[in-house]
C-alpha cells in the first residue's frame, strides 16, 4: 500500500452530522464535518491515552474525544483540555495528523501522505461529470482482494471472455487472440485501447428503453487504464455515440481487503429511472470479477516475477508493476510486515503534510519501505 496518493474515504452524502471511523492503508481515521459542511479527515487515535476519535462528538467544529473529552479541529490541533480547565496552556505534542480533504465526483478524497502541495499527484481527471450529457450514478463495495489483485482485473483484457458471461465466447473458444496492445504512458499511469464482443442490451436490460441500446452481440471498444496505485478507468464505447465510462477509485483497507468506489457515466437514457438498472447491471460483472479475484493465491502479488509466466496480453500489468516500483523506491509503500508483527503494540498513523514542518509528534509513522529493504523481501 502506498502513502502520498489521493484517496477516497468516503461517498459525499454518507458524511452528516456524526463522525465516521474508516480504515485505510491499515489505519484507522475519523472523518467529520464541521457546522459549515466542510469535510475533514484526521488520526483516530487520541494522543491522550490512544481512544478512538471516532467514537466521539462533533462539537464546536471539533472532534471531541469520548473518554476525556479533549477537542481536535479539523487541522488536527488539540484546543481543549477539560481536566486541564479553559486557560490550559496546551502542550504541543497533543495535535494529531490532518489530512487534506477535497470533494470531488460525489466523493470525500483525502490525500494520505505527507508531500506538500505542490508535489501531491491529483486525483485523476473526469471531464464529463457534471456536463449535463451524462448521468453519473456511484457504487461502493468492499473485496476481499488486495487492491493490486483487483486493479489487475480491471485493467486484464484477457479475462473478459472467461469471467464475464456478456461476451461473446463465454470460454468456448481457445482461439481468440489478444492483437499486440499498444500500451500509452502518462506521468501517473497508463492505458490501452482493445476491442471487446459483447452481448446485446436486450439479453441484460429489464428496462424499456434500455434494451435497446445496443442490438444484438457485436464489437465494443474500450480504453482501460489506470492512475496511480489504486484507480482504474474503463471507457466503453459500446455501440455508436453510446459510451459507459467507469471510473474505479480504490482505497485499500489493508493488505487483504479493499474498499472500492465507481463513478459511472453514461451518455445515454439519462434519466434516473434507469440508474438502478445500471448499478444492477454493474454489480453483475463486478461479482464475477470479485469471485475470482479474492480466490487467487497468493493473495498479494508475488516479490519476483519468477511466480508466474506473464504472456503478451498481460502487458499492462507488467507495465503498472513497474510504476508501483517506481512509487516504492521513493519510499512511498508501507511496511506491512512491520506494521503486523508490531500490531497490538505500537500505534501507526499515516504521516501527514504537517510532518514536514513539525518534528513533535505522539504516534509512531507507519513505517515505510526503503527501496533497499524492499529488494531484500524480493529475495527472500
Ligand atoms: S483518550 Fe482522548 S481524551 Fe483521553
Ligand atoms: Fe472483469
Amino acid at each position: 500500500m502506498f502513502i502520498n496518493f489521493w484517496y477516497p474515504v468516503s461517498i459525499s452524502t454518507d458524511l452528516t452530522d456524526k463522525p465516521i471511523k474508516i480504515r485505510a492503508l491499515g489505519q484507522n481515521l475519523a472523518i467529520f464535518r464541521d457546522s459549515k459542511g466542510e469535510a475533514h479527515c484526521v488520526s483516530d487515535i487520541c494522543t491522550h491515552r490512544a481512544a478512538s476519535l471516532s467514537m466521539g462528538k462533533i462539537k464546536d467544529d471539533c472532534l471531541e474525544c469520548p473518554y476525556h473529552g479533549w477537542k481536535f479541529n479539523g487541522q488536527g490541533e488539540c484546543v481543549a483540555i477539560p481536566s486541564m480547565g479553559v486557560d490550559a496552556k496546551i502542550p504541543a505534542r497533543s495535535h494529531i495528523d490532518a489530512y487534506p480533504v477535497v470533494e470531488k465526483y460525489g466523493l470525500i478524497f483525502a490525500f494520505l501522505g505527507d508531500l506538500p502541495e505542490d508535489e501531491r499527484p491529483p486525483i485523476m481527471d473526469i471531464p464529463e461529470y457534471g456536463d449535463e450529457t451524462w448521468a453519473a450514478v456511484h457504487l461502493n463495495y468492499q473485496w476481499k482482494t488486495n487492491f493490486e489483485r483487483s486493479q489487475e482485473a480491471a485493467l486484464d483484457p484477457a479475462h473478459a471472455e472467461y469471467v464475464h458471461t456478456g461476451m461473446q465466447f463465454a470460454g468456448d473458444k481457445n482461439d481468440y487472440i489478444i492483437p499486440e496492445l499498444n500500451v500509452e504512458e502518462t506521468e501517473w499511469g497508463a492505458s490501452t485501447k482493445a476491442g471487446l464482443y459483447t452481448i446485446g442490451s436486450e439479453d441484460w436490460a429489464t428496462e424499456g428503453e434500455m434494451k435497446n441500446v445496443k442490438q444484438g452481440a457485436g464489437q465494443s471498444n474500450f480504453h482501460a487504464g489506470y492512475f496511480g496505485p489504486s484507480t482504474a478507468f474503463n471507457r466503453l464505447n459500446i455501440t455508436g455515440d453510446s459510451f459507459f465510462l467507469i471510473n474505479k477509485f480504490e482505497t485499500p483497507i489493508d493488505e487483504f481487503n479493499t474498499n472500492v468506489f465507481v463513478v459511472i457515466l453514461r451518455n445515454f437514457l439519462h434519466e434516473s429511472d434507469y440508474d438502478e438498472e445500471i448499478k444492477k447491471r454493474s454489480m453483475f460483472v463486478a461479482e464475477e470479477d470479485r469471485v475470482i479475484c479474492e480466490k487467487v493465491d497468493p493473495a498479494v502479488w508475488p516479490e519476483t516475477n519468477i511466480k508466474e509466466v506473464l504472456v503478451p496480453a498481460d502487458k499492462i500489468l507488467a507495465v503498472y508493476r513497474q510504476y508501483l516500483k517506481n512509487w516504492e523506491n521513493k519510499g512511498w509503500r508501507i511496511d506491512s510486515r512491520k506494521v503486523d508483527e508490531n500490531k497490538g503494540r505500537v500505534a501507526y498513523t499515516i504521516p501527514s503534510p504537517a510532518r514536514r514542518t513539525s518534528k513533535n509528534w505522539v504516534i509512531d509513522s507507519v513505517p515505510l519501505l526503503t527501496a533497499k529493504e524492499a529488494k531484500i523481501h524480493a529475495a527472500e
